[in-house]
């Protein structure tokens, strides 16, 4: 198991809150990264709860990450509307320039690979969103230089 004391402070900030489970695993994923299965165990321990228990809420939000993330995080609209304009042909593409499956993160830790539900600017579509940027009617040919920009 690593050596992971640092997050004792967070643990002892809560301690005396009912329900401190979330907000625990929130904050320290803010503080690493993501929860590494022995990040879990370390919490599990110092928390006194199963270890199952933990993994169980670690994996239910979809917000908390088990793996690295990327610099950049792209998300790809797969609305109906953006669907129906080719947002598949452009994760394809997203997948084939980074080389990496949906929910992966390439492996220069550049960008990590998502799918997002409709973004609100469906008249736009196909969008895609890179952090906070939005791109809208992006076609395939121009996915490789929207990458070149970070
Ligand atoms: S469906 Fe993609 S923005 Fe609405």
């Amino acid at each position: 198991m690593g050596n992971f004391s640092g997050l004792d402070r967070i643990i002892e900030k809560y301690s005396d809150q009912p329900g401190k489970l979330i907000p625990v695993l929130h904050e320290v994923q803010e503080e690493i990264g993501y929860l590494s299965l022995a990040v879990q165990q370390y919490l599990a321990e110092r928390l006194k709860l199963p270890l199952s228990k933990i993994y169980g809420v670690v994996s239910f939000y979809s917000f908390f990450n088990t793996e690295p993330r990327g610099q950049h995080i792209i998300g790809v609209c797969m609305g109906t509307a953006c669907y129906v304009k080719g947002a598949g042909k452009i994760l394809e593409k997203l997948k084939s320039e980074l080389a990496i499956e949906m929910g992966q993160t390439s492996a220069d830790q550049r960008f990590t690979l998502t799918i997002t539900r409709c973004l609100g600017t469906c008249s736009m579509a196909p969008v895609l969103m890179i952090d906070d940027q939005l791109y809208g009617t992006v076609r395939t040919t121009e996915v490789a230089g929207i990458l070149n920009r970070y």
